[in-house]
């Protein structure tokens, strides 16, 4: 099993995103120590937003591009070839402002690629990224179970629409919420709650690959 670990967070030690998603890595090493092990830190080094030699470039037949367009697009080739090597991405995400990060944006940006990671065939899309897991731990500071604050979720629906365009069907969402805009006690609550998420989710996925 490989697994990509990505991090969104801007901030290190401070990060409870981090910190989850490294509890999930952690723990799945510890039951299976020859896991292999890539890292994306996107809060530390986003890649760069796709600029109109990259979409002029994505959009020309791979033997007709010039050696501009090859280095425009190589960034990118990279980060597609590393979401296709994985089997597992487990991906630490703190909402900004109702959303995704504007680092994971970019890196989206970057990877849904046609040919790549999808592709259209008649009026119908296929994703091109298969059998993967997905795990997406998202922490919020304001607690989204309260109905009127519900549909500001742009986060998840988001996630769902553009993982499945590019194959992966099958992301779990472990969402932590309140951890800032509520007592400490509270947000322990939601951390301890989230540990034990995590563990289960680990053990599943172990079970399910034989470890
Ligand atoms: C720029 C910014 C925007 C935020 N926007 C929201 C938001 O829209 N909704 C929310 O519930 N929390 C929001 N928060 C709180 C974070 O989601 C929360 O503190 C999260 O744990 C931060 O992740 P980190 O601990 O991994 O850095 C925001 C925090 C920052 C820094």
């Amino acid at each position: 099993m490989k697994v990509l670990h990505i991090d969104c967070s801007v901030r290190n030690e401070a990060s409870l995103s981090r910190q989850l998603s490294g509890f999930f890595v952690t723990e799945l090493r510890n039951k299976e120590p020859g896991l292999a092990l890539d890292y994306l830190d996107l809060g530390a080094a986003a890649p760069d937003h796709v600029s109109a030699l990259f979409i002029e470039g994505n959009y020309t037949s791979p033997e007709r591009r010039t050696p501009e367009m090859i280095a425009e697009l190589a960034a990118s080739d990279k980060l597609i070839g590393r979401l296709h090597d994985a089997d597992v991405y487990v991906i630490g995400m703190p909402m900004y402002n109702f959303t995704v990060p504007s680092n994971f944006k970019v890196f989206i940006d970057n990877v849904v690629r046609t040919g790549m990671t999808f592709r259209i065939q008649g009026m119908v899309s296929e994703g091109l990224l298969v059998n993967k897991k997905v795990y997406v731990i998202n922490t919020r500071g304001v607690d989204f179970s309260h109905e009127a604050i519900k549909p500001m979720d742009q986060l998840v629906p988001y996630l769902k629409t553009i993982f499945a365009f590019i194959g992966l069907d099958d992301a779990q969402f472990i969402d932590v919420f309140p951890v800032k805009f509520s007592s400490e006690e509270v947000r322990e609550k939601a951390i301890a709650a989230a540990r034990q998420t995590i563990s289960a989710c680990v053990r599943e996925l172990c079970a399910l690959v034989g470890a």
